[in-house]
């Protein structure tokens, strides 16, 4: 068992709410060992951490970064990779196969289980079958841990820290889940402001705002963008989740992205310290040449793609071991 398991009693990786401050510095430290090393042409000394282990990539909604970049840290790593292009069609699901079973048995052939499935709260369940470690590639509108664990890394990273960050999350809050797993890691540092833009629509839902409330974490709410966008260190930008929406709510929010995103019409308000950040994919939220601007740091494309790559690879080299 790895470090996560024997100081924080981590085995599956199913809620940001199971990382404290502690446990958050243990997996940006492991990180940035693996970035140190893969960035020095030292990646040989990684080489070999996961021999003969083999991950389960199993996902039931489409994805490219996490999917893409857990497979690249367990190849990259020595172990392999078993999967399908869509356990939606291509699985026993298909067959009315209940999760439960379909986990423990991919256990079997598995040491750990990345999975990605539209409904909330399917990885925990899968957790409670699985004999192996689940890690939550996203859960419906419930979770994606992962996501945040690297959005926090580089927010560290190109700050120094994460204590006193003025933060401005916007867009679709209320079904975005790297929203909800980025707001409660951010109750882990101290003297942190977030800021909520989005229409009343697509707004934060009552259990994040409860979830900071109870740990006296400040916050605000707010419509537009503009009112905010001048004095923030850190904007952490979402599209709208059409998929998620009913055929009333896609009508609703139409234009909701240009609306509430950062283009020609509101660049001049940034500063080029301020850290531009996305999950990705982006739509219409960030305009495309903002990007080239230099307006502000944009780091959805290269620091948080890294990030990434490093903090999955580290935890599949912590708990697989
Ligand atoms: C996010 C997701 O799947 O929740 N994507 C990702 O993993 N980077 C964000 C999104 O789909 O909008």
């Amino acid at each position: 068992m790895g470090l996560l398991h024997n100081q924080f009693g981590i085995r599956h990786v199913i809620s940001s709410a199971q990382f404290g401050r502690e446990a958050l510095a243990c997996v940006f430290e492991g990180a940035d060992d693996i970035a140190e090393k893969f960035a020095q042409g030292r990646r040989h000394e990684y080489a070999h951490a996961l021999d003969g282990a083999v991950v389960a990539s199993y996902f039931f909604e489409p994805s490219t970064r996490t999917r893409w970049s857990f497979e690249s840290g367990t190849h990259r790593m020595g172990g392999s990779v078993i999967t399908t292009e869509n356990a939606e069609k291509f699985s026993s699901a298909v067959k009315g196969e209940r999760l439960e079973d379909s986990v423990r048995v991919i256990g079997h052939y598995a040491d750990a289980i990345v999975m990605r499935h539209k409904r909330t709260g399917a990885a925990e369940l899968a957790a409670n079958y699985a004999k192996v470690p689940v890690i939550n590639a996203g859960d419906g509108t419930g979770e994606h841990p992962t996501q945040a664990m690297l959005d926090l890394y580089t927010i560290k990273k190109l700050r120094g820290t994460i204590d006193g960050v003025n933060i401005a999350i916007v867009g679709d809050l209320r079904l975005g889940r790297t929203v909800r797993s980025l707001a409660k890691g951010l109750c882990n540092y101290k003297k942190v402001t977030v800021h909520f833009v989005a229409p009343d629509i697509l707004q934060v839902s009552p259990d994040v705002v409860d979830y900071l409330a109870l740990r006296r974490v400040k916050f605000q709410k707010h419509s537009n963008i503009n009112e905010v966008l001048a004095d923030m260190d850190c904007i952490y930008m979402t599209r709208t989740q059409r998929e998620r929406m009913t055929a009333e709510e896609d009508t609703a929010t139409k234009n909701a992205d240009t609306e509430y995103g950062i283009g020609t019409h509101n660049l001049h308000l940034m500063r080029p310290d301020q850290i531009l950040m996305h999950p990705l994919p982006r739509n219409n939220e960030i305009e495309f040449s903002p990007l080239t601007d230099g307006r502000a740091k944009s780091v959805y494309l290269d620091d948080q793609i890294k990030a990434g790559l490093h903090v999955r690879a580290f935890l599949l080299k912590d708990l697989l071991n």
